[in-house]
């Protein structure tokens, strides 16, 4: 008996989001599957507070050549196409697994799936309910799991992946009081989400501290463009507790307009074809260089304004954003909103092949915890899109995978308690660690870099691993694996850029020449792992 707690299980799936969810319901097709869960599934991730959308090609004069290119232009053609290809043409019969699960989605007066606009893309292609599109999806596969043959372990941290002779048989997790659990099984899905929450301001719920990444490097995979971090170009800017507070990119596709204090429509100058209405990097590139530049509002934002729309529309289409903004004391239908960049979304991740499995044998991965699908820039409504095409092929090639006498390693075991005492024993209080581990990364690895701020940055983190992190009792021992596993994503991040020497897509370096056109880059993805680093060339150079 090497813990307190044994499961055992055929497919573990590692998160509850939009992506775990899908893999999981896959997954049970081929044997019994658990889902390990930080929170109450369906309550906690970032699939239920995702608002805009789910890109997919629905309507005859669409394609998904177009929806490919839109993707591959949008990302800075750092994409992997395999990949892109896979995501656009299953994206539509994965809305409709969701429709035909109950899923209910905006309708034309055709009654045919409506679709809006949003940035970067020549069609009207995301398909959404309201503003609250993520909401309705997680409701409609937890509703859906209840028909399927999964168990969930709620509130349980996974803090390490359990291996055996090279391969991932398992993990080890925290109940809420800190005990171990250990869960054997034939293969593990990762779909742990992003990493938002190590910036001080960022649309996250409070998962996503990019637990995935750090135990999927722990375990030897290979993680690549772990630099592209997405800002979200429309962030709440008050009230102070509301920072960062995601402001759906429906507004821009349903016709809100971006202007700074001199209420210049400032789009125009710099994306003239397509205005608001740009790709993320470059809509958020442009509000930061406003404010940096002066032109910002007093409050340290620009206006985001719909109250040019008719009241009736902002009441059917953005219902959230209108309660949000009126419990900020703003009535959006009268007066604009103000907005600024917030970090919100990992391009870069754990490497996959189009089946979702990782460089490690017995791992799986789908969902924002992988990389190379979208490149140096995600399109909104894409990553919708992407947890359930990937979920399903994650979960089914897990599924698949051989049933075998299942091993725990008790040396690997040991070495997790003896890192939880060390922890028990500490000095530092994790949430000290978090702030300043938050204030490094929005300083010097956000939207603007500088090689000399990202040494400073990886010179602060690197001292930040020094520190000896303290629970209290061991009800606290997931504060400091959670801030330990913030700081291994935090140097990936910054090691990352530190690897790539051009300005592309979300890494955007102002002590390098801007001028190489991205389809032209010598570059390819960056890559790490236990055992190497480096950046690859571009595919043909
Ligand atoms: O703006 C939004 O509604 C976010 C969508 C996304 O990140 O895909």
């Amino acid at each position: 008996m090497v813990a307190e707690n044994i499961v055992e299980c055929h497919v573990l799936v590692i998160g509850s989001g939009g992506a775990g969810t899908r893999a999981a319901i896959e997954a049970a097709r081929y044997g019994d599957v658990v889902i390990m869960s930080r929170s109450v599934a369906g309550k906690g991730g970032c699939t239920p507070m995702a608002e805009g959308g789910f890109n997919a090609v629905m309507n005859p004069e669409d394609c998904s050549t177009l929806h490919a290119e839109d993707t591959l232009r949008g990302g800075a053609y750092l994409n992997d196409p395999e990949l892109v290809d896979v995501l656009v043409s299953e994206a539509p019969e994965r809305m409709k697994d969701l429709v035909n699960w109950g899923a209910v989605f905006d309708l034309t007066p055709e009654k045919k799936l409506a679709q809006r606009p949003f940035g970067g893309q020549r069609f009207n292609r995301t398909c959404y309910a309201g503003d609250r599109t993520g909401h309705e999806m997680m409701m409609t596969l937890i509703e859906h799991l209840r028909v399927e043959n999964i168990s969930i372990l709620h509130e349980i941290s996974a803090i390490e992946l359990l291996k055996s002779g090279g391969k991932v048989c398992g993990a080890a997790g925290l109940d809420r009081n800190g005990n171990l659990v250990l869960i054997k099984a034939d293969a593990v899905v990762l779909a742990t989400g992003g990493a938002a929450q190590v910036y001080e301001v960022n649309t996250n719920c409070a998962t996503g501290n990019g637990q995935g990444f750090a135990l999927a490097y722990r375990a030897g995979a290979e993680l690549i463009d772990m630099e592209m971090v997405q800002f979200h170009p429309t962030g709440a800017v008050h009230p102070y507790d509301a920072r960062g507070r995601l402001i759906t990119e429906a507004v821009r596709g349903e016709g809100g307009l971006l202007m700074n204090k001199d209420g210049e429509r400032f789009m125009e100058r710099y994306d003239p074809e397509r205005k608001e209405l740009s790709t993320r990097d470059i809509v958020s590139r442009s509000i930061a260089t406003e404010i940096l530049e002066g032109r910002g509002t007093g409050k340290g934002g620009v206006y985001l304004d719909v109250s040019h729309l008719d009241d009736r529309y902002i009441e059917e289409k953005l219902p959230l954003m209108l309660e949000q903004f009126l419990n900020f004391g703003v009535d959006i239908r009268k007066e604009p909103m103000e907005v600024a960049p917030t970090a919100h979304h990992f391009m870069g991740g754990v490497r996959i092949d189009t089946n979702g499995a990782t460089t490690v044998d017995g791992l799986f991965a789908c969902g924002e915890v992988t990389g190379g699908i979208h490149g140096a820039n995600r399109l909104g409504g894409n990553s919708l899109a992407d947890t359930q095409v990937f979920g399903k092929r994650a979960g089914e090639s897990a599924g698949k995978s051989p049933v075998a006498e299942k091993e725990i390693d008790p040396v690997q075991v040991e070495a997790i308690r003896a890192r939880l005492d060390g922890y028990l024993a500490g000095e530092k209080s994790p949430a000290e660690v978090r702030k300043q581990l938050k204030e490094i990364m929005w300083e010097s690895a956000g939207i603007y870099r500088t090689e000399k701020g990202l040494k400073k940055a990886l010179s602060g983190i690197v001292d930040l691993v020094g520190e000896k992190l303290k629970a209290k009792g061991r009800e606290n021992l997931i504060d400091c694996c959670t801030v330990a596993d913030m700081i291994t994503t935090a140097l990936l991040v910054v090691r990352g850029s530190i690897l790539r020497p051009e300005s592309r897509g979300a890494n955007t370096r102002t002590d390098l020449d801007p001028c190489i056109k991205p389809e032209e880059s010598p570059y390819g993805h960056t890559f790490q792992s236990l055992e190497k680093s480096g950046i690859e060339k571009a595919e043909g150079n």
